[in-house]
């Protein structure tokens, strides 16, 4: 499963170069593994009208969605950045929509981390 995770990260390396964001200069990128094997990018796009940017991971869970992929195994999420960030809360609540054990590697050029959805939003809303 490492292996898988960490190629994924790669993955989602090659996507942060197409990050845009000008204004907090944080190329993101996110590639999401569905449970029958395909691969779903994202990166972040902000706006000068900052609220209505998007995170890399909604980005590559809603191409995965549009698609019609609803079982997710694996994320993976790179930042360019010297501090890797774990999904922001609302990022957390959107994977919590699909998947309650969704693993997740996050990571930028010197530390990766491993990690479970039901770690990051423990006791989490749905309905
Ligand atoms: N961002 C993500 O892409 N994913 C997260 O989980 C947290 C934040 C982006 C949004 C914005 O473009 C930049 O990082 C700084 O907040």
């Amino acid at each position: 499963m490492n292996k898988q995770l960490n190629d994924l990260l790669e993955i989602a390396k090659k996507a942060s170069n197409n990050a845009y964001a000008p204004y907090s200069l944080f190329k993101i990128g996110a590639a999401l593994l569905t449970e029958s094997g395909e691969i779903f990018t994202g990166c972040n796009i902000e706006n000068a009208s900052f609220s209505l940017t998007i995170c890399a991971e909604r980005v590559a869970i809603f191409k995965a969605i549009s698609n019609n992929n609803l079982k997710f195994s694996a994320l993976a999420i790179y930042v360019q950045s010297d501090k890797a960030f774990p999904p922001c809360g609302a990022c957390r609540q959107v994977i919590n929509e699909f998947s309650k054990d969704l693993n997740i590697i996050y990571g930028n050029n010197k530390q990766t981390i491993i990690t479970n959805i039901n770690k990051l939003l423990p006791d989490s809303f749905s309905l």
